[in-house]
């Protein structure tokens, strides 16, 4: 087989570089690092394939890598990618779904009960020595389990949420999704419902759902207005699916209890965004697939991905889905 050439801009792994390498030649250069910029782009021309993430990929840089057969993106999400043109250019996206599901539905756990139980203040209180006694009702936080949890989004993650929720805290499930789907729980366990009234009847609302146009800007002032008083929003989807001003004025009129956010608008969160620091928002960094063991099996699926295609065989996740796939 013919030596191709692919540009890698994120860093993989050392036993996943060999295997592009055994097949091919394997540059790497991330245009967001300093002196890397032009190694980029000066090899678009010559590359074959892309693999990496979290960076968007505008048509005009497709015009620049006529060469280009295969985008392969370290990451469930494909937000970032220029669709129309892709197809239009037949270039074939491959992203890496499934691999990550359980680790993220585990940190949007921990981002419910960090929330409610207010566990990141309460680290923060010991350790600045203000723990002088028995904290009292100021301090206490609220259950979590017995609780509603509205899942907005109810694929492969939701489901892995709903798992969790329904059968380890015994929280009945609320879920929303677009197409129907089967809650994946025992008869009775989750019931999907429209929205407003997964809003309305939720003490956890939970965001999983992809960014698309018809989410971006989804909870908005009247969505937060439809929440019960003294819930608690999560977002472990993408940022600009909340209008991040309307969740400020509802936390800050008291509706809403608290936030937890791994992601934004703006990454990394900008050093004056008002979200950072707020008493009551939990701000991670966009962390929810980020362990050893999940990053390890994303890297090495977005690299199968990546050679599959160059070798002209189909890849384990495009988007969309290829025919028959
Ligand atoms: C994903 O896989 O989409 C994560 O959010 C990382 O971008």
């Amino acid at each position: 087989m013919t030596r191709k050439t692919v540009l890698m801009y994120r860093a993989l792994p050392e036993a996943q570089k060999a295997r592009i390498r055994q097949a091919h030649e394997l540059i790497e250069a991330d245009p967001r690092q300093p002196g890397q910029r032009e190694v980029f782009f000066a090899a678009l021309p010559k590359v074959h394939g892309l693999i990496g993430s979290s960076m968007r990929i505008e048509p005009s840089l497709l015009d620049q890598a006529p060469k280009l057969q295969v985008i392969s993106s370290i990451s469930a999400g494909v937000d970032v990618y220029p669709h129309d043109a892709l197809q239009a250019r037949g270039i074939i996206l491959c992203h890496t779904p499934g691999v990550l599901t359980e680790t993220v539905a585990d940190l949007l756990f921990g981002m419910m009960l960090a929330t409610s139980r207010r566990i990141v203040e309460m680290d923060a209180l010991v350790r600045s020595g203000r723990w002088l006694g028995n904290i009292g009702p100021a301090l206490f936080g609220h259950d979590v389990h017995g609780k509603t949890l509205g899942i907005v989004g109810y694929g492969r993650i939701g489901q892995a949420l709903a798992r969790r929720a329904a059968l380890g805290f015994g929280m009945p499930v609320l879920y929303f999704r677009r197409t129907p789907a089967d809650s994946g729980l025992p008869e009775g366990l989750a019931q999907a419902v429209p929205l407003h009234e997964l809003l309305h009847r939720s003490d956890f609302v939970v965001l999983v759902l992809p960014l698309t146009e018809q989410t971006r800007g989804l909870m908005d002032a009247d969505a937060f207005a439809r929440m019960k008083p003294g819930a608690i929003l999560i977002n472990g989807a993408r940022g600009p699916i909340v209008q991040e001003q309307a969740l400020l004025d509802a936390l800050d009129h008291g509706h809403l209890r608290a936030a937890g956010l791994d992601v934004y608008a703006i990454e990394p969160l900008p050093l004056d965004s008002p979200l950072r620091g707020h008493p009551r928002v939990l701000t991670l960094p966009h962390m929810g697939s980020a362990t050893h063991e999940t990053r390890d099996a994303m890297a090495e699926m977005a690299v199968s991905n990546l050679l599959q295609v160059l070798r002209g065989q189909p890849p384990l996740a495009a988007w969309p889905p290829l025919a028959g796939g």
